[in-house]
């Protein structure tokens, strides 16, 4: 079975790279950052040009499409909704479209932070209320994938720890970055997440692709906990001095009418079929030893 992965540069892309290369034949697409290259095809495109989406899916004739290209910040899709829905949201419509009329896996990244945050845990069949833009944006794009292919597989991810060119990546880059130069990292302890590694999120995703799972899948971590106590085991881990994991309140602040307090999914039914959320410990420990060796 021939794979394109979108965003195999990004930070669950690398991690589902390593996992499927030795099962599938893999197609790699990048945009900017041209990954380490492994044992794959890679191959460069630009997806906020809509024209270049189907003459690519045309060329490659891939047998499923893993489709995780995003932007993924949070604050420039706040700033930028009209520039950031032309990969968040058309494009995801238009590679859905292509996989429904050849029939054919198709496999979508979306987000916890679909939810408001105001009935923690979610499960797969919790309504959607985002509270921001990268929210809103994936949500249209869950309901766009569902209305022209119910066959369609939606993953929903919480934050991520991983990395991505032999780096940490996602919130952990700027954390370990901040706190080992000895500067305060503002944490909140009413922030509510289920942090995941990527490489659970990879095997949960294959899992899904082997099973022929269709609609909704949630692939959270197997433990509830806030942001600062997420920094205060991040500093354990990697050697930090936690004195600079400093918490503070998200309801004190301006960024509590975007952000939700606690968007704890349930896993339940990727358990079921074989999901292994992992324990966070262990897997930031795996982690730190797979960026000693690289
Ligand atoms: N990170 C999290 O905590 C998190 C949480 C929930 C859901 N998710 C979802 O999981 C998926 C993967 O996230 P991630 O953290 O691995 O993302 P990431 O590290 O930010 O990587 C994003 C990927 O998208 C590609 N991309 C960006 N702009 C593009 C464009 N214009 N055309 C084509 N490709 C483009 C990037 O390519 P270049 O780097 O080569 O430019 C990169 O490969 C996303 O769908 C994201 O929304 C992530």
């Amino acid at each position: 079975m021939r794979i394109l992965i979108t965003g195999a540069s990004g930070m669950l892309g690398t991690a589902l790279v390593e996992m499927a290369a030795d099962k599938y034949e893999i197609l790699a697409q990048f945009n900017k950052t041209e990954p380490i290259k492994g044992a794959v095809e890679y191959l460069q495109c630009d997806f906020n040009h809509a024209e270049f989406l189907l003459p690519m899916l045309n060329r490659l004739k891939p047998d499923a499409v893993i489709h995780l290209a995003a932007i993924t910040d949070t604050n420039f899709c706040e700033e930028n909704p009209d520039f950031t829905s032309k990969l968040n949201v058309t494009a995801v419509f238009i590679i859905a479209r292509w996989c429904a009329q050849q029939s054919i896996p198709f496999i979508f990244t979306s987000t916890d932070l679909v939810f408001d945050g105001k009935n923690p845990p979610y499960s797969e069949t919790c309504e959607q209320n985002p509270l921001m833009v990268y929210g809103e944006q994936k949500a249209m794009a869950e309901k766009k994938i569902l209305s022209i292919y119910p066959g369609a597989l939606i993953c929903r991810v919480p934050l991520m720890f991983g990395y991505k060119n032999g780096k940490p990546g996602g919130f952990l880059r700027g954390l370990i970055d901040t706190i080992g130069k000895k500067e305060y990292a503002s944490q909140f302890r009413d922030e509510y997440r289920t942090p995941v590694y990527t490489r659970r999120v990879a095997k949960g995703i294959l899992i899904g692709l082997k099973k022929k799972l269709k609609g909704y899948l949630h692939l959270g971590g197997s433990q509830r906990l806030s942001r600062y106590h997420l920094g205060l085991l991040v500093c354990e881990v990697f050697d930090l001095d936690s004195v600079y994991n400093k918490p503070s309140w998200l309801k004190d602040t301006e960024l509590a009418k975007k952000r939700p307090l606690d968007v704890s999914l349930d896993s339940g039914l990727a358990i079921e079929n074989g999901y292994d959320p992992g324990d966070l410990k262990a897997d930031f420990i795996d982690l730190r030893e797979r960026l000693r060796i690289n």
